[in-house]
């Protein structure tokens, strides 16, 4: 088996037209959706990837139907009742990444009491973006910097992101065939490898993650330098 990204980030997306396809309610399939989202959590612990980031509700989907936006508010509060116990047991330190600003007070202290729960977890960090939006993130970094003082760096900027608590994603996958990021993690990016799935997220299982994870291990990540320059790092600087 390919050795393992240290980071992998999911865009979990296509639960609407899983649901649609069978004639249910689109939160139908964000149901299902958390049902991949708990096996998707195991495969990671079992192919010891470090960290895993998955999009869970973005500052855009607002936009939805009050109803699809309300049912989706309270799968988070049902699973932060059910799931966390378990978590807790399986190593996994919960983040919540995004803005607070906008979510119930009952959630905001589900999210705080999560992540105090699972704070020694020390097999997976698991973050879930929620009200999270790349812009949202550089301009609430930018604020803090501003507001303290300090010089816009490419350095300050990145500690002080939301996702400062783990490296960048080494990959990215998006399922339900769309070919955009959607406003996720757009500063963290910038070097992750891309990998567009066309499974709908309900249907997303351990042989689609293993494929995702080869398809990394045959890319050759060169960070700007050439081929030959990571063949033979002692040429590093001479061209050829
Ligand atoms: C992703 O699935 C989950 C959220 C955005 C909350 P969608 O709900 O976007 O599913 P499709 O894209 O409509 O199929
Ligand atoms: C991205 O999916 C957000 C999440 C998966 C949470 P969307 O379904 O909202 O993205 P667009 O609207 O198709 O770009
Ligand atoms: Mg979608």
């Amino acid at each position: 088996m390919s050795q393992a990204p240290h980071h992998i980030a999911i865009v979990m997306d296509g639960n609407g037209r899983w649901a649609n396809k069978r004639l249910m309610p689109r939160l139908a399939g964000h149901r299902q959706g958390m049902e991949s989202l708990r096996q998707c959590i195991r495969a990671c612990v079992q192919r010891g990837v470090a960290v895993l980031t998955v999009f869970a509700f973005s500052s855009e989907n607002w936009r939805r139907p009050a109803d699809e936006v309300s049912g989706l508010m309270d799968l988070l509060a049902t699973a932060l009742g059910k799931e966390v116990a378990q978590l807790r047991k399986d190593g996994v330190q919960l983040h919540f990444v995004g803005e607070r600003t906008g979510l119930s007070e009952k959630i905001c202290a589900g999210l705080a009491q999560a992540e105090s729960a699972t704070a020694q977890g020390n097999r997976l960090v698991l973050n879930i973006c929620f009200n999270y939006g790349g812009r949202w993130d550089v301009a609430q970094a930018a604020t803090k910097l501003c507001a303290s003082g300090q010089a816009i760096t490419e350095a300050s900027l990145a500690s002080s992101m939301a996702m400062a608590h783990v490296p960048d994603p080494d990959l990215i996958i998006r399922t339900g065939g769309e070919m955009r990021l959607s406003n996720f993690l757009l500063w963290q990016a910038a070097y992750a490898e891309l990998y567009f799935s066309e499974r709908l997220w309900p249907d997303f299982d351990d042989a689609e993650l293993d494929r995702a994870i080869a398809a990394f291990s045959g890319r050759e990540r060169r960070f700007g330098q050439t081929s030959s320059q990571l063949l033979h790092p002692k040429d590093a600087g001479k061209s050829s």
